[in-house]
């Protein structure tokens, strides 16, 4: 009730009433949403209001979300070292795919390439979700690729921002980046466990010398505060409708949204790879295999993209 009249106070009667509780019950209620990080203003003529910017709440966060298997459930912690380890060492847990762990702060985030990530507390999202994959049907390089692409729906879909993709799963807002995956794989206890790892920078961005590239957060471009839950719950549903396409072996969908959102395209670009340089223009890019090339002396060449560097930083 709170979090539904966030912008506005309730009072304690209601509350009481709505709830089901004694004036006791309600005060043991509060007392513990308290504990779980929520700040709750109490005006002397019983009035309540839940003050912004709201703590992760996993109740808030499921409550929303459709039945299926990402999100079953969710944990939220104030401070871990990184959410893709928790999540991996939930792993040996019984029933633990699809098990989503987030995180006010991270003290040792990890991004891609043996970057760190760095999160203000109550600010961003910084989340990992954990999947089992006893089958072998989950292709990691696709599981990157839907993270990236869930992101981009997400805020979207929520913030009503046009997002793009930056090969291979760079979430960007107005050409700076927002958002980045990391998606990782561990064999544990004799299972193969797959994380998707996403930070978004929602309410805040990091300072510029922490990052290799301009970065932005979507508060900045929306132009107004913007509130976490929704967005989570929105990223989660594109996750889980990307992760069923690719265990059905479905991967068309993916790749054209992904290729829908990526600018390079068309452009013109010099390639390095297996130390030979390659100019001209992409006709395709797959964020799993390969870039088609269409050089400039009229040959088309197909270069795995894992192992290639774009030498002007296009993609
Ligand atoms: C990148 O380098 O762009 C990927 C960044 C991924 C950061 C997220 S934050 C949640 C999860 N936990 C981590 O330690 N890293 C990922």
């Amino acid at each position: 009730m709170l979090y539904d009249r966030r912008d506005a106070s309730i009072s304690l009667r209601e509350l009481a009433l709505g709830s089901d509780c004694s004036p006791e019950g309600l005060e043991a209620a509060l007392n513990c949403l308290c504990g779980r990080g929520h700040r709750i203003q109490i005006s002397p003529d019983g009035l309540a209001r839940l003050k912004q910017p709201i703590a992760l709440d996993e109740g808030l966060i499921q409550r929303g979300l459709a039945a299926g298997r990402i999100g079953r459930h969710v944990i939220c912690f104030g401070e871990v070292g990184s959410t893709n380890d928790v999540a991996f060492d939930s792993a040996r847990q019984a029933d633990s795919d699809g098990l989503v762990v987030l995180a006010e702060s991270q003290t040792s985030g990890r991004g891609r390439i043996g970057r760190t990530w760095h999160g203000e507390p109550m600010s961003n999202i910084m989340m990992s979700v954990l999947l089992l994959d006893d089958r072998q049907e989950l292709h990691l390089g696709a599981l990157t690729v839907a993270g990236g692409v869930a992101v981009a729906e997400g805020i979207d879909e929520y913030v009503g921002l046009p997002t793009r993709l930056k090969w291979p799963n760079d979430v960007l807002l107005d050409g700076k980046k927002v958002s980045g995956v990391l998606t990782e794989a561990r064999r544990i206890a004799g299972r193969q466990a797959v994380v998707v790892g996403m930070g978004i920078n929602v309410n805040s961005c990091p300072p510029p010398e922490q990052v290799a590239r301009p970065a932005t957060c979507i508060a900045s471009e929306a132009g107004h505060l913007v509130e976490r839950t929704e967005l989570i719950r929105a990223v989660i549903s594109r996750l889980e409708c990307w992760v069923r396409q690719i265990v059905q072996g479905r991967g068309e969908g993916l790749h054209k949204a992904w290729a829908s959102r990526c600018d390079m395209i068309g452009t013109r670009t010099t390639v390095v790879c297996s130390q030979r340089q390659y100019t001209g223009r992409v006709l395709d890019i797959s964020p799993l295999d390969e870039l088609v090339l269409a050089q400039d002396d009229g040959q088309c060449v197909t270069l795995p993209a894992k192992g290639s560097t774009f030498l002007d930083g296009k993609c």
